[in-house]
């Protein structure tokens, strides 16, 4: 049974506004650095997406800020109300990603391909690409979009968000990192080889489908996307190759990967709040063709200090990932959050603690996993500590996590080149250190040595509790 969502960017963009989570600026806004600044200060007052109508320079474009970037709207995406509290989203992506997988459906007459552009006509310069910060090294074509790849000897499909910068009307380039599913086929089989790979970039996408791309997902993510919405995401054969792209798209890039040719790329502002990564050689991107809807809507997202959709949606993922493989192993978890603040580097445990050093095991398995080079701190609590609220996770650090015997620390971890705090050398090599806090008491303390928690629910017996509850607004209290 389909689940409630949205097929387009539109709609979805719609019902935002519509609960004032989202803003339409009719005003002429320009494509250099105003755009982005809108977009970075909305984001960093956790305020609503933005749609701009008029894009100096290019009439004819929308552009798309912010489209994810709370949690309100993530509900949304999931077709729930936007007051969901965070465990119930979370609840309803491990209902869906562990539900019935469904191959995409193939159709034609696509949205995507209203417009189509070849040869000189398809100039990537045509499209409005935001000057997202100053100090960037050019325009980004792809903050808020991602691209398509198919293994080289497998049927694999890959749908990654992996950004891209403009360097001319042809040619774009990006950092492909080598731990990603795009960089394993295309560092360690395309490259090697001299093959051109294939591509096709989709900017704009439907949220499920933009969820799915930057998730860890442990699928393909046409048939993961198929899972969030619950029924086939619909797909359409490109123009140029045989890549199939999601079908209400705004619009879409195609072209091939080129071998043995990099193009300097960077700096950026990137999701750790940070311009980390220098000017470098990348992963360089030749344009065959572009096409699109008639009024095409462009989507950027702005990458900075907390929070934006990299942040928030890497987080949610990448903690819920966890949260499975974890409890595929057998772990007696209670949860697993990340907190977007922490730019995906810090994830919150919540545990039974059955035996000892459990919170090492974990710790091990999360940082061993596919998922571990993309943060660096563990915090593993009991089961009494609600994960989710920043006050006793706080609580639990400073009280419960012994300074000397509670922090493992493992100083050989695979690691991204843009962690601001490893030194030049670690991030030129992407290693990085990793750190375990273990925030639950010993097991083999006497009941007697473990402290009393002087809370409200630990040491009022539940009698007086329900009085005091019962009795709380006539007292005189308002919340
Ligand atoms: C806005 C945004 C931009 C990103 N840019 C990059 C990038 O340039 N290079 C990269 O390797 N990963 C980037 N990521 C992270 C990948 O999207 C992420 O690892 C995703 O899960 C792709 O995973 P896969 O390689 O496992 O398929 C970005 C994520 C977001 C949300």
């Amino acid at each position: 049974m389909a689940y409630k969502y949205y097929k387009d960017n539109r709609a979805f963009i719609e019902a935002c506004v519509k609960t004032g989570d989202a803003v339409v600026i009719n005003e002429e806004v320009d494509w250099d650095l105003e755009m982005g600044a809108i977009v970075r200060r909305t984001c960093e007052k956790k305020g609503p997406a933005v749609l701009f109508k008029n894009i100096k320079d290019y009439p004819g474009f929308e552009c798309v800020g912010a489209p994810i970037a709370t949690y309100r709207r993530l509900a949304i995406a999931f077709g729930l109300d936007p007051d969901t509290p965070i465990p119930e989203i979370s609840k309803e992506y491990l209902r869906r990603t562990t539900g019935k997988s469904y191959p995409p459906k193939v159709i034609t007459n696509a949205p995507c391909q209203e417009v189509i552009l070849q040869g000189d006509d398809a100039n990537i310069l045509n499209l409005p690409a935001p000057m997202v910060h100053d100090g960037d090294g050019g325009r980004y074509i792809g903050t808020w979009q991602f691209v398509v790849a198919k293994d080289l000897d497998t049927p694999f499909i890959n749908w990654g968000m992996y950004r891209q910068m403009a360097f001319d009307e042809k040619t774009m380039a990006g950092p492909v990192l080598p731990f990603s599913d795009m960089g394993k086929m295309w560092h360690n089989k395309y490259q090697p080889k001299n093959i051109p790979m294939p591509f096709a970039v989709v900017v704009n996408p439907d949220p499920l489908s933009a969820i799915a791309s930057c998730a860890p997902a442990q699928i393909a993510e046409d048939e993961f996307t198929s899972q969030l919405m619950g029924e086939p995401v619909e797909i359409v054969k490109c123009v140029t190759c045989d890549l199939y792209v999601p079908a209400h798209a705004e619009i879409i890039i195609e072209g091939v990967l080129v071998p043995n040719v990099t193009i300097d790329e960077a700096p950026f502002g990137e999701y750790t709040g940070y311009r980390t990564s220098p000017r470098e050689p990348r992963t360089a991107y030749y344009v065959k063709a572009i096409t699109m809807r008639k009024q095409p809507i462009m989507a950027m997202s702005n990458m900075g200090v907390p929070t934006d959709e990299g942040q928030l949606l890497r987080s949610f993922s990448l903690g819920l990932e966890m949260d499975k493989m974890l409890r595929d192993q057998g772990i007696p978890i209670t949860g697993v959050h990340m907190l977007p603040e922490s730019t995906h580097h810090l994830t919150v445990v919540g545990v039974k603690p059955a035996y000892p050093n459990i919170a090492t095991q974990i710790g091990q398995l999360v940082f061993g996993s596919k998922l571990g080079p993309w943060f660096h701190m563990v915090v593993v609590v009991d089961e009494k500590t609600n994960i989710y609220d920043k006050d006793e996770l706080i609580h639990a650090l400073c009280t419960k996590c012994h300074p000397v015997n509670g922090i493992r620390v493992e100083p050989f971890g695979v690691g991204t080149p843009l962690n601001p705090f490893a030194t030049p050398a670690e991030r030129r090599l992407g290693v990085a250190g990793k750190v375990i806090f273990d925030c639950t008491f010993p097991l083999d303390w006497e009941a007697s040595d473990i402290p009393i928690k002087v809370s409200f629910d630990n040491v009022y017996p539940k009698d007086i509790q329900e009085k005091v509850l019962a009795k709380w607004k006539t007292y005189g209290f308002k919340e």
